[in-house]
């Protein structure tokens, strides 16, 4: 098969914001995505959305499937302009469609959904320019988000706020530094967790992933943040956060977290692959925080790869495993 690896890749550019690139992909990710297509004998063209006509390469190029791992160009439905592109050629590709990808990538739209199929999520309000009223049922502490990041841009722990003034300021300052609504939520003390379903013949919930972030408190840094997640593992930041696949759970609280994500998997109609983070509360409530339809896949670094490792895959076969499950998908259909 031809196969084109859809992506963004990450570049160094300083005129850009701090947190620009942090979605973008690595060199290193791409070459490894390639390498494990390869050895299966398909050929891998990579198309970088970042300064390519995508529409134009598929109108010249007719592949046979596509991996996508890219986010997109532009605004609050980014994600979903690649596989728009290639439903409108009818070409297959890996992971969620664009009803799936737009949904996932708001994340209040996606906290409405998960209410209404009773699947906890932290209360919350949304705010949009201009508006002053608090939800008076809201208990302080309160986190705030921009509603259409991800990899944490924007989320810094000045963002988790103890009172009514510091919340409008980090409101205000969110709204005109990303020019997007903002999502105010309770902020859950507990444990973080982070859980991967991959549709590999079924649907599996691979090993929990649990990051403990105590061995970083003299940082000041107490959650994935984004500083967390930029510099994790820098000693001398003290961003030295420890990972535990499988989380240390007990058997109880493991079952209700693995059908919590795969229950938010199947709201929100992701295919072949999430990432469902949770905070699971002190008296054990596994809270959605959101879905990642297209999680990190670099090998050495993100939190996907470690699960599969966790399951005894290698890097490999979790590629394979994506690809087998969306061309699966597409010989049904
Ligand atoms: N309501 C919350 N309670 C506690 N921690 C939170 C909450 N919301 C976000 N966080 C922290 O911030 C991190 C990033 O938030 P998340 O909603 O997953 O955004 P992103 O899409 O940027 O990953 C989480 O992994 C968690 O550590
Ligand atoms: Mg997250």
């Amino acid at each position: 098969m031809h196969i084109a690896l859809t992506h963004n890749l990450k570049e160094k550019d300083s005129s850009k914001p701090a947190d620009y690139f942090s979605e973008f992909d690595s060199l290193e990710t791409i070459n490894a995505i390639i390498s494990a297509i390869s050895r299966k004998g398909h050929k891998v063209s990579a198309v970088n959305v970042n300064g390519s006509d995508v529409f134009d390469y598929f109108k010249k190029n007719r592949v046979d499937m596509v991996f996508n791992i890219a986010e997109g160009k532009h605004g609050k439905f980014r994600e979903s302009e690649i596989p728009a592109i290639l439903d409108y050629f009818n070409i297959p590709y890996t992971g969620s469609n664009t009803f799936a990808l737009a949904l996932a990538l708001n994340k209040a739209l996606t906290k409405k959904i998960l209410k209404a199929e009773n699947i906890p999520t932290p209360n919350f309000q949304v705010f949009s320019r201009g508006s002053k009223e608090l939800d008076p049922s809201l208990k302080f502490p309160l986190i705030v988000k921009p509603n259409f990041e991800g990899s944490a841009k924007g989320i810094d722990k000045k963002n988790v706020v103890q009172d009514r003034e510091e919340l409008f300021k980090v409101i205000n300052e969110i709204i005109s530094l990303y020019k997007q609504d903002v999502l105010v939520e309770e902020f859950i003390e507990g444990t973080e967790l982070t859980v991967g379903i991959l549709e590999n013949g079924k649907c599996t919930v691979l090993p929990i992933l649990e990051i403990d972030f105590s061995k970083c408190l003299n940082s000041g840094e107490y959650f994935y943040s984004w500083k967390m997640k930029e510099f994790q593992g820098n000693k001398e930041m003290g961003l030295v956060p420890e990972f535990h696949c499988p989380a240390r759970l007990d058997k109880n609280t493991e079952a209700l977290v693995n059908d919590t994500a795969l229950r938010t998997h199947h709201a929100v109609g992701c295919f072949d692959i999430s990432r469902t983070d949770i905070r699971l509360s002190k008296d054990g409530i596994p809270y959605v925080l959101e879905i990642n339809p297209l999680p990190g896949l670099n090998p050495n670094e993100s939190n996907f790869p470690l699960m599969a490792y966790a399951a005894g895959m290698k890097y490999e076969e979790l590629i394979e495993a994506i690809l087998m499950s969306a061309s699966e998908r597409n010989r049904l259909n």
